[in-house]
């Protein structure tokens, strides 16, 4: 089953209640909020606060980016702040499988995350052990960049690690995903779609949500 995660990092903040309820009705799964700490990347966006209030508001599954410097300091408060999913990333950390451990302690589903110029074989050994691999196809910290085709590739090799060592892991693309390259995409092997401006940049959110999910009937199949 493919799932679509909307970034909310593209909504209208002044109306982000309402937004999550378009996502809602048309029975969007997860939702993918972007952490951002100024210092892994440039920007800031939205932190544990935030997280409290839609944990409130909704039950879909909350699919959180965290791309932040330690964060092992930081996995019970996202957690208690009603995290379903945390994603952290490769780059930001030494020990990855001592933060898998912290992420399993809570109860959470635990992804990693990669950026487009670490190769992807440096996961290889480490995703036997998370739900989830979080492909970065632009590079992290602003939405509304191109994206990336040389992800392909990389979204091939880790499917095929997966499939060769008999694993269920999530694929999940983060990154200049739209109607046009979700296709190529999705062929690739990635089974979660991140989509900020292709969602929420769209006049007609609900529209272009089905738009989506009629795309992804074609490859239900994987
Ligand atoms: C980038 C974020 C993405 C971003 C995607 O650092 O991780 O989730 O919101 O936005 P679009 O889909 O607009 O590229
Ligand atoms: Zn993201």
């Amino acid at each position: 089953m493919i799932k679509l995660s909307p970034s909310i990092l593209a909504a209208d903040f002044t109306r982000l209640g309402e937004e999550i309820k378009i996502l809602e009705k048309e029975k969007i799964p997860y939702i993918h909020i972007d952490v951002m700490d100024g210092h892994f990347v440039h920007n800031i966006s939205m932190g544990i606060p935030v997280i409290e209030s839609i944990r409130k508001t909704t039950s879909l599954v909350l699919d959180v980016h965290l791309m932040i410097s330690n964060p092992e300091e930081y996995i019970e408060k996202f957690a208690k702040a009603g995290a379903d999913i945390i994603n952290f990333h490769f780059e930001a950390v030494d020990n990855s499988k001592r933060i898998i451990n912290q992420v399993r302690a809570t109860g959470k589903k635990c992804g990693i995350t990669i950026n487009p110029e670490t190769p992807v074989e440096k996961l290889f050994g480490i995703i036997e052990y998370v739900d989830m691999v979080l492909i970065m196809s632009v590079y992290p910290g602003l939405g509304g960049q191109e994206f990336m085709v040389s992800s392909l590739d990389r979204i091939r090799k880790v499917y095929d690690y997966i499939k060769k060592n008999n694993l269920n892991t999530d694929i999940e693309i983060d990154g200049g995903v739209g109607l046009e390259n979700i296709r190529d995409i999705l062929e690739a092997g990635v089974n979660v779609v991140v989509a900020g401006s292709a969602i929420f940049g769209a006049k007609d959110i609900s529209a272009d949500i089905k738009k989506f999910n009629e795309i992804f009937k074609e490859f239900d199949y994987k």
